[in-house]
């Protein structure tokens, strides 16, 4: 079911997730929750307080290189619960957006090479080491576990006309 995107500066975004401990039914209706909310708002990525609910649980759904057409399969989708970086290096700057700050778009600096444990929606214990697109995202979507939106990351400049804009348009 689709759901109500919490939106900055939403109090609930700064709150830190809690781990998963149970991976049944609820977990999963959570899961399909997300997808059918990041895919609604067309989002590649969400993490599940953006839906309100303070789990550490995300997903992630990057379009394809090489595909021409913009067609999100389900299967595609990444499903990462309680995860735990291991190693992260490198710097990769990319632009990114957050379906929590709509409209918003600034190029961000983060580790461009990432190990990541986490389980699956059974419990089942997984190892991602990527770089790059992936990289960034996961970085991106597991900050928001921890309270951290990314408009945190820019310069004070950057951020003090963001602030100014986003009042501006949200009064
Ligand atoms: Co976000």
């Amino acid at each position: 079911m689709v759901k109500d995107i919490v939106i900055y500066p939403d109090k609930r975004l700064k709150q830190v997730s809690k781990e998963v401990t149970e991976f049944n039914e609820e977990l999963h209706e959570l899961l399909e929750d997300m997808y059918d909310t990041m895919v609604s708002k067309k989002g590649v990525g969400l993490a599940a307080i953006q839906i309100g609910v303070p789990k550490r649980v995300l997903i992630i759904n990057l379009p394809e290189d090489d595909s021409k057409d913009e067609e999100i399969k389900k299967e595609d989708t990444l499903e990462v619960i309680n995860p735990i970086f291991i190693e992260k290096n490198g710097s990769w700057k990319n632009q990114e957006g957050c379906l929590s700050i709509p409209g918003f778009y600034e190029d961000i600096e983060r580790a461009k090479h990432v190990i990541v444990e986490y389980q699956d929606r059974y419990g089942n214990k997984h190892t991602i080491n990527t770089d790059e697109f992936l990289a960034v995202a996961l970085q991106h979507e597991n900050d928001h576990l921890d309270g951290k939106v990314f408009i945190e990351k820019l310069s004070i400049l950057k951020r003090k006309k963001f602030e100014k804009e986003w009042k501006k348009k949200h009064k």
